[in-house]
């Protein structure tokens, strides 16, 4: 049997009836996001959400993204961002108990059924960019050792790789020492590192294992490499990450694009014909 976690990324939800930037709606999006996670063929064990759940980490804000995520009916997991603040966070989430486990900060494990998923605050309060403390980096390392076989994602908001795109590489995870990728190199049963703050789909090898960036359900980052290339968003399709495993362990990641699209439509004739 294939299952399946959907990964929702930097939703940046606002109070009701404003926009992020003046111009995106970010609440219209993530419903458009909700509705078309209910459309899957497969419905998916979980959702898990990497980061800038809000844009500005007030608790009304959270309020409004709880009262959005409601029509998910499989658990749902959040972890913080840049954008976010943790004790709002869990103010608005008071049953997800595992929010406090690794109070200060929000790192946590559960067992999705053949996949753990395993989180990593990569939050810096005050500031853009990402770290992770020697007691975080604990923290992970006992998270990691408490199941070594069983495939594991971790999820946390800032990406650990660089990604050429200038802007969002000073705002990166700053991990000098290579500490992080020490920790999760040491630990082959991670398959993915899935994360957030880039608002497109990116990927590199890292650490042993493959590390990856979700699009955003609302705006994306644009696409320019120059050194000088200005802080911009575009609005290009939103999209979100269905990362599945199979009972052999096995794990792959697919990209779903946000929106009502023509199809399908069948490749073959009812003779079995190709169709011309
Ligand atoms: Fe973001
Ligand atoms: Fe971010």
């Amino acid at each position: 049997m294939i299952r399946t976690l959907v990964q929702l990324s930097d939703p940046h939800i606002k109070l009701p009836g404003t926009q992020a930037y003046g111009r995106v709606d970010t609440a219209r999006f993530l419903r458009e996001a909700v509705q078309a996670v209910g459309r899957l063929k497969q419905a998916p064990q979980a959702v898990v959400l990497t980061g800038d759940l809000t844009d500005f980490g007030r608790p009304d804000e959270y309020q409004h993204l709880r009262e959005l995520l409601q029509p998910i009916e499989c658990p749902i997991y959040l972890l913080p961002g840049n954008h976010d603040e943790r004790e709002a966070l869990r103010g608005a989430f008071p049953g997800h108990a595992w929010l406090r486990n690794g109070t200060p900060f929000v790192q946590y494990a559960v067992d999705l059924g053949g996949l753990r998923l395993v989180t990593v605050d990569t939050v810096v309060p005050g500031a853009s960019h990402g770290e992770v403390c020697a007691v975080r980096l604990e923290q992970l390392a006992q998270l990691l050792a408490q199941d070594t076989v069983t495939p594991t994602l971790i999820a946390m908001h800032h990406p650990p790789f660089r990604t050429m795109i200038g802007h969002m590489d000073e705002i990166g995870l700053r991990d000098p020492d290579g500490a992080l990728a020490a920790v999760v190199a040491r630990h082959p049963q991670v398959r993915r590192v899935i994360c957030g703050h880039l608002h497109r789909l990116i990927q590199a090898p890292w650490a042993n294992t493959i590390a990856m960036t979700a699009p955003s359900t609302a705006h994306q980052v644009c696409l320019d490499l120059a050194e000088d290339a200005p802080s911009a968003f575009t609005m290009e399709p939103p999209g979100f990450l269905v990362h599945a495993w199979s009972e052999e362990g096995d794990v792959v990641s697919h990209a779903v694009p946000i929106g009502r699209f023509e199809g399908p439509f069948p490749f073959h004739a009812d003779d079995g014909q190709l169709i011309d």
